[in-house]
């Protein structure tokens, strides 16, 4: 009882404050539908710290609207993609973000969408409720196994690793990855072997993509890359759709040139229910859950109040972005 006294305490105190003018947090609480620009362009004006997720482009125009009080920012994701660094790092401003809680969630998820895709459970599902299930047939509905697999990493970081950990006791022959420069140490832990983004291509039968959107990685996915793999092969990414050039993906999956793809993000997001990929059965799409469990959301949640604490404080945040 003492502690609800307190809690309606502590509400009217912040009532009679912001009747006051006297702001101190202003929440945007709909969990259905982002902000509106128009309106978070008014809301941060003058604002000492501002808590975003991933829908909000962080660029100079809304830090112009925010003005020189702006000193920190603190996302509630690992991709900083939404966020222009530069426009950030010239104004002095310093960014939290929320990598590491979510790997471990973000890896399930990753394995949940391979084997989703691999198997064709999708298919499956509505096969056996829509009266397509004759009878057990000998190759009906037939995919493909990760025992004895080569499995490719695009993008070796936290994400990569815990995947390949996750998928080694799924009997995988090998691990191979790519990246700017290799990744000795991380390498070591799944021993993954370096290669070419050729090799990668040719010698996966399961690609997962986990690197950051960057301009060095937007559409590194494409025709290119697809007309090298093989077409028993699958493609799976629940880091940034931007990495992947769609078309070509649809091209791909829609010609039998790769065998099937599993896709957490797209862009744009939400996808249209028009958009072509969403006719194809070889296709799974999934609206960008790979963090969605309880328990890492109240991670990232709790982590992203603290880093901005901490960054008004003027003290380290616990994951702070190097600008
Ligand atoms: C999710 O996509 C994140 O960046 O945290
Ligand atoms: C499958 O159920 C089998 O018996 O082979």
């Amino acid at each position: 009882e003492r502690e609800q006294r307190e809690r309606e305490r502590k509400r009217r105190d912040r009532e009679k404050k912001r009747e006051r003018g006297d702001r101190q947090f202003d929440l945007w609480d709909s969990d259905d539908v982002p902000v509106p620009r128009k309106e978070l362009l008014q809301k941060v004006k003058g604002v000492d710290a501002l808590v975003c997720v991933l829908t909000e482009k962080i660029d100079a125009e809304l830090l112009d609207a925010a003005g020189p009080n702006l000193k920190v920012l603190s996302t509630m994701s690992v991709g900083f993609d939404h966020l222009s660094l530069e426009e950030l790092k010239k104004r002095g401003i310093r960014v939290g973000y929320t990598p590491d809680v979510l790997t471990d969630s973000v890896a399930e998820l990753t394995v949940a969408l391979l084997l989703t895709t691999s198997r064709r459970l999708i298919e499956a599902t509505h096969e056996a409720k829509s009266g397509g299930w004759g009878t057990w047939r000998t190759l009906w509905l037939c995919g493909y196994e990760l025992a004895n697999s080569t499995v490719g990493i695009l993008g070796l970081g936290r994400i990569g690793v815990a995947i390949a950990e996750r998928l080694k006791p799924f009997k995988v022959k090998k691990f191979i990855y790519t990246d700017v420069a290799p990744r000795p140490e991380l390498a070591s832990l799944i021993d993954a072997e370096y290669v070419s983004m050729d090799e990668l291509a040719s010698q996966s039968d399961f690609l997962t993509v986990c690197c950051a959107l960057t301009p060095e990685t937007k559409d590194i996915c494409n025709k290119d890359l697809f007309s090298k793999m093989k077409n028993t092969s699958i493609f799976i990414n629940t880091s940034r759709g931007g990495v992947v050039d769609q078309e070509d993906l649809y091209e791909a999956l829609s010609s039998g040139q790769i065998a099937g793809a599993g896709l957490d993000v797209t862009v744009p997001e939400p996808l249209p229910t028009s958009h072509p990929l969403f006719t194809l059965n070889n296709c799974v799409i999934l609206p960008h859950i790979a963090s969605a469990s309880y328990s890492t959301r109240n991670a990232m949640s709790a982590l992203a109040a603290n880093n901005l604490l901490l960054g008004l404080k003027g003290q380290p945040m616990i994951k702070e972005l190097k600008l």
